[in-house]
């Protein structure tokens, strides 16, 4: 089924200059952009997507790396979207991504690991509405 997930490019990658190749790895798998803003988030904002972690040690260090910097928030359309984007995405520890994933080539360590992506269909949906009305996003 033709599914949206949400994509956030994490500040380690935006400072790396990766959007371009973030982007066109997730387009020449055949995802497309439906929705896509540049903004650094806030703290409250950055907490309350992170909200299952708060109990988590490095909760802290989450969002004080979430919000160090610029970020891009997207919405991915196309077949299948969140788990294609999953396999795109790779392994959430850098070091145990596959080759030729995009946490392999832009991930630092398992806090600064380039890219979030939704876990599930239901994630998708709640994570697009913390950060995007729905007029922003496309039907692409
Ligand atoms: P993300 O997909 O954004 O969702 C939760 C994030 O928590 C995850 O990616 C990691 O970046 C981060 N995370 C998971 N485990 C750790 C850890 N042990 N230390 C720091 N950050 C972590």
């Amino acid at each position: 089924a033709i599914e949206q997930t949400f994509s956030i490019i994490k500040p380690n990658a935006m400072k790396k200059n990766a959007i371009g190749d973030i982007v066109s790895m997730f387009e020449a798998n055949g995802l497309k952009i439906a929705a896509a803003k540049i903004t650094v988030l806030t703290a409250d904002k950055a907490g309350e997507f992170y909200a299952e972690h708060k109990a988590r040690p490095f909760f802290g260090e989450l969002v004080s790396f979430m919000t160090s910097g610029p970020v891009m928030l997207m919405c991915l359309q196309g077949e299948g979207a969140v788990l294609k984007n999953r396999e795109i995405m790779g392994a959430t520890d850098p070091k145990k991504a596959n080759a030729g994933t995009i946490r392999s080539k832009f991930g630092d360590n398992v806090g600064e690991n380039a890219v979030h992506g939704s876990d599930s269909v239901e994630s998708a949906a709640r994570e697009l509405a913390l950060f995007f009305e729905k007029h922003e996003i496309c039907n692409v």
